[in-house]
């Protein structure tokens, strides 16, 4: 008697386990009628979704999804699912199929940062692109290493390293990571004004020192709308363009003045920075003009 209850058991938990077998499959799935009949019904593929369940007399009936719904596996679910929409700062990457969700991705120029497309970051002055950004990750900015300057357009410059002067060349002013040794010969800073010379270098020294006090200035000293709304430039670019044009329209007592402004305007680094450079520039100038009229 025992030995018989106990084959029984044995074989209803058998039976029960290869139903349970039965259901775990990937395009059928186990249903209980109210009787307590098991059935193995039919999933519904991918691109369709479930309209009656299956009975003892007919298989499962599914459905085609409608336009901008889905389905991605075999499911016996009554409804597909919407696609996602892509938001305003995003493209289509991939279309809604009746089989797949619609993929969205950052525009152009655009990586995704928590789920929100930021622009690019813009490698500042002295950086060179380490690596350009993708629809992913934002660009990677280096600093450029010693003996080399910084080259090209902000946000696209390589990092170079320093031209050699020539022989018959004075180093005028020393490379730094934001501009490239400037080299001279006696002759044309006796003929030129030197103050040339320093048009590209000095506004490079200036963006180094990028404050809102520095912009501020920069707008007084060119009479033009450069300054900061809200602690935050209003235009970067335009404020040094228009520092650059300042520079090639001075004057040498303009520019000598400089380090005089910067220090009312409590911009000491800078006027200390600038006055040295000058400094130099003046000693070599009188270099060159005392050896030039010998040599002739
Ligand atoms: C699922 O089970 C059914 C019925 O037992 C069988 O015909 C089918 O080949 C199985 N499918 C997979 C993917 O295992
Ligand atoms: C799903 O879309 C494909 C491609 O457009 C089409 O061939 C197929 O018939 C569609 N399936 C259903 C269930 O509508
Ligand atoms: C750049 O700015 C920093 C901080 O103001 C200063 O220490 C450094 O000397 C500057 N470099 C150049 C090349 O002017």
């Amino acid at each position: 008697m025992e030995t018989r209850e106990l084959i029984l058991t044995v074989l209803v938990l058998y039976s029960s386990t290869v139903s349970l077998i039965l259901a775990q499959n990937e395009t059928t799935y186990l249903r209980e009628l109210p009787t307590g009949q098991k059935l193995l019904c039919n999933r519904c593929p991918p691109g369709y979704r479930l309209q009656k369940h299956c009975t003892a007399t007919h298989q499962t009936i599914c459905k085609p999804c409608d336009a901008g719904l889905y389905t991605e596996v075999w499911n016996y679910i009554y409804e597909c699912l919407p696609c996602r929409w892509c938001r305003p700062d995003q493209v289509e990457v991939q279309k809604c199929t009746n089989s797949t969700n619609r993929v969205c991705g950052c525009k152009e120029g655009f990586y995704l940062d928590s789920d929100i497309c930021r622009p690019h970051s813009v490698c500042p002055s002295g950086y060179r692109v380490k690596e350009k950004g993708t629809p992913d990750r934002d660009t990677v900015c280096e600093h450029c290493q010693k003996g080399f300057h910084a080259d090209g357009q902000l946000g696209n410059a390589l990092c170079v390293p320093y031209s050699e002067c020539k022989s018959e060349e004075k180093l005028l002013l020393h490379g730094t990571i934001y501009m490239d040794n400037v080299c001279v010969t006696c002759n044309r800073i006796t003929c030129d004004d030197w103050v040339k010379f320093i048009i590209q270098p000095f506004t490079a020294v200036f963006k180094n020192h990028s404050t809102c006090k520095l912009f501020h200035f920069i707008g007084r000293l060119t009479t033009s709308k450069c300054g900061c709304v809200f602690r935050s430039v209003v235009d970067q670019d335009f404020c040094f363009q228009q520092l650059e044009e300042w520079f090639s329209k001075a004057t040498e007592q303009q520019v000598s003045n400089l380090p005089r402004l910067l220090q009312k305007a409590s911009i000491r680094d800078l006027a200390k920075n600038i006055k040295q450079r000058i400094m130099k520039i003046r000693n070599e100038v009188r270099l060159c003009r005392n050896t030039l009229p010998a040599r002739k």
